[in-house]
């Protein structure tokens, strides 16, 4: 199939490159950026893209390319540090600079190219970057500025085309024309990237690579394991058996919800492992934080691995990772620091001495949930929010217990079912309720009570790594605090979470 390589120079905004390129039907990879030419190079690449990155072509330990890259005759588009690596090893001269311009800047077209067909003389366009092309190499012209830089420049001969700004940022207004003049036209790629053959060809693909064996899969409900299961179901049937480890810690009546749905509906194998009381036994008086997510996600491996046991003829242990984590792990800035042991909690270790089937391994997350839809899951299943591994273990503030995750199972469904209701549940990207261990007076009736806070918290985010509390009008909030205080027995005050991230995290644990 016809390709576009991204080339990762460690841009925050790498995978919107590729889930743009994907968009016009195009397939595209994220590749690390010292990746050898000749173990990606082959007929079916048609275009690369080089990223942004957070170096400077100055220091020490810069990232470089084989300068070979450009003898290709693969049309090459270089974004930000893309471009100051190509304008370096073509003699331009860089500007090295402490300061940052970032934010959005005006874009005017000097020369038209095939690149910039369909855009305004001048429009806006969204900048990040420190240093900036001070001088253009002499095989290249300029065909755009900014007030402050060069923006957008050609080889005089060959199709090597820079930017200095990053027309995958919504806030570029002509960004899409620009990736799809560089996909469509100049590397002339046939839009043939298409979710419904993926489905046929991986039901394919696994039936091929699983023949008679069984598989096993722990499905958590989530929207990524729950498409793998599904798709995997498809190709095989019976032969696969899901593990759903119950550790009590779950959304209100979603171990019930999960079972319905996957094992009446869809017909599957899946094996509900009720595990409440001894989650909640391990986690008995336990209050720090990173204690309480270790403990979960060792007793979760645990008992996954008991319940294994039982399926001795499993020759495959089937997984939804798909395509961000596959890339976080090739990732050239390494494992970032640990602010949370995330994934390890809730998920298996890899030496479980079964063969990996990981059907979605190349899709993103928007593609998984359409992919999940084609196959019949409901809307409401594959649009929800995400759920952390360790659940309500770090949503109840210090100390778990068995009547602590009622009350925070009634409250956080209340919040819920108001978000659906008021339909604004699509317009945010995560809500959920906090339980704190702070109780605090109150009045009902004419009687005084003493029960325990809950925080409200709802964000809004594209990638979960940076996010902003959601708006919500105060009429809203007062709906649902009113419904939470009469309704549930054990809170009797309610604030909302005004935190972005950073410096909060979405989690309060
Ligand atoms: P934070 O709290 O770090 O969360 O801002 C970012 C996103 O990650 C989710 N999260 C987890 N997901 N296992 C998971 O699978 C975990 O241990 C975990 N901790 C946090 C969190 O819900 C948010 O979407």
């Amino acid at each position: 199939m016809d390709k576009i390589i991204v080339l990762d120079f460690g841009s925050q905004y790498n995978q919107l490159i590729a889930r743009r390129i994907r968009e016009l039907g195009v397939y595209s990879e994220i590749l690390p950026f010292n990746k050898p030419l000749d173990k990606f190079i082959d007929s079916s690449v048609k275009g690369i893209v080089l990223s942004g990155g957070p170096n400077s072509v100055y220091d020490k330990d810069a990232p470089n390319i084989d300068k070979k890259i450009y003898e290709l005759g693969i049309p090459i588009l270089g974004i930000c540090y893309g471009m100051q690596i190509t304008q370096y090893l073509f003699d331009g001269v860089i500007s090295p600079s402490d300061k940052r311009e970032y934010g959005k800047s005006t874009l005017n077209i000097l020369k038209d190219s095939k690149l910039t067909r369909g855009l305004d003389e001048k429009s806006t366009v969204w900048m990040s970057h420190g240093d900036h092309v001070d001088k253009l190499s002499n095989d290249f012209v300029e065909l755009g500025n900014t007030d402050s830089c060069i923006a957008i420049a050609k080889h005089k001969e060959l199709e090597i085309y820079n930017l200095q700004f990053h027309p995958e940022v919504t806030h570029t207004v002509f960004g899409k024309e620009i990736i799809k003049n560089f996909t469509l036209d100049i590397c002339n790629v046939t839009p043939n990237w298409d979710l419904e053959d993926y489905i046929s060809k991986s039901i394919e693909s696994i039936k091929q690579k699983v023949g008679n064996n069984e598989v096993i899969l722990g499905l958590s409900g989530g929207v990524d394991s729950s498409v793998a299961a599904t798709l995997i179901h498809r190709a095989i049937g019976d032969k696969l058996t899901c593990i759903f480890v119950d550790t009590g810690l779950l959304r209100k009546d979603e171990g019930d919800k999960v079972m319905r749905l996957y094992n009446k509906h869809f017909n599957m194998n899946v094996v509900r492992i009720n595990a409440k009381d001894q989650f909640i036994k391990m986690l008995s008086g336990v209050k720090e934080p990173e204690a309480k997510r270790k403990i979960i996600g060792t007793e979760f491996i645990r008992v996954f691995e008991n319940a294994k046991n039982k399926y001795k003829n499993a020759k495959f242990l089937a997984q939804g990772t798909i395509y961000p984590d596959v890339i976080e792990s090739n990732s050239i800035n390494g494992p970032s620091e640990t602010i949370k042991s995330h994934h390890n909690v809730g998920g298996l270790p890899s030496d479980l001495d079964f063969e990996l089937l990981e059907p979605l391994r190349e899709l993103f997350k928007d593609e998984v949930r359409k992919v999940g839809l084609k196959l019949g899951i409901p809307k409401n299943m594959i649009m929800r929010h995400p759920f952390p591994g360790p659940g309500l273990g770090i949503r109840i503030i210090e100390e778990v217990t068995l009547k602590k995750v009622k009350i925070l199972q009634e409250a956080d469904d209340i919040f819920i079912d108001e978000l659906i209701k008021n339909n604004l549940y699509d317009n945010v990207s995560q809500a959920f309720v906090v339980l704190l261990p702070t109780k605090s007076v109150g009045v009902m009736g004419d009687k005084r009570t003493y029960e325990y806070v809950a925080a409200i918290r709802s964000v809004n985010t594209v990638d979960f790594m940076t996010a902003t509390f959601s708006r919500l009008s105060y009429d809203f909030l007062d709906l649902v605090a009113s419904r939470i205080i009469n309704e549930v027995i054990g809170i009797n005050r309610v604030v909302y979470d005004i935190t972005s991230k950073p410096p909060g995290t979405i989690e309060w644990e």
